[in-house]
C-alpha cells in the first residue's frame, strides 16, 4: 500500500493514497487540501512547506541549497520544515507523515 499520512491545519489526520513519482506537494493538493503550490513545484514561492515527522526526517534527501534558501524566507520554518514540492514520493516513503502548516 502506498500511502502518506497528512495532519491538516486543524490537527486531524488523513491517509492518503500516493504515486510513484508525483511530489508530495502535488499528492496533497490532488485530494483537495490546500497545500499552496503556487509556483507548480518550482522551488520558488514556499507556499508548499510542510513540517515533518521527526521519524521521517532522515529517509528523505536531504534539501538541496535552492530548498534551503527558500525556506530561510519562511518566518514559521522550523528543523522539521521541507518544501512538500521537493519530496518525490517513492513506496519506501509509504507512511511518511507530514504536517500542513499555515505560512503566515
Ligand atoms: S510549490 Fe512552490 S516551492 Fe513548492
Amino acid at each position: 500500500m502506498s500511502v502518506i499520512k497528512l495532519i491538516d491545519k486543524d490537527g486531524v489526520s488523513h491517509i492518503l493514497d500516493a504515486v510513484e513519482g508525483w511530489r508530495v506537494m502535488e499528492i496533497i493538493r490532488e485530494h483537495g487540501f490546500d497545500v499552496g503550490g503556487l509556483c507548480g513545484g518550482a522551488c520558488s514561492c514556499a507556499t508548499c512547506h510542510v513540517d515533518v515527522d521527526g521519524a521521517w526526517a532522515s529517509k528523505l534527501v536531504p534539501a538541496n541549497d535552492d530548498e534551503e534558501a527558500m525556506l530561510d524566507e519562511v518566518p514559521v520554518a522550523g528543523p522539521s520544515s521541507r518544501l512538500s514540492c521537493q519530496i518525490i514520493y517513492s513506496p519506501e516513503l509509504s507512511g511518511l507523515t507530514v504536517r500542513l502548516v499555515a505560512n503566515g
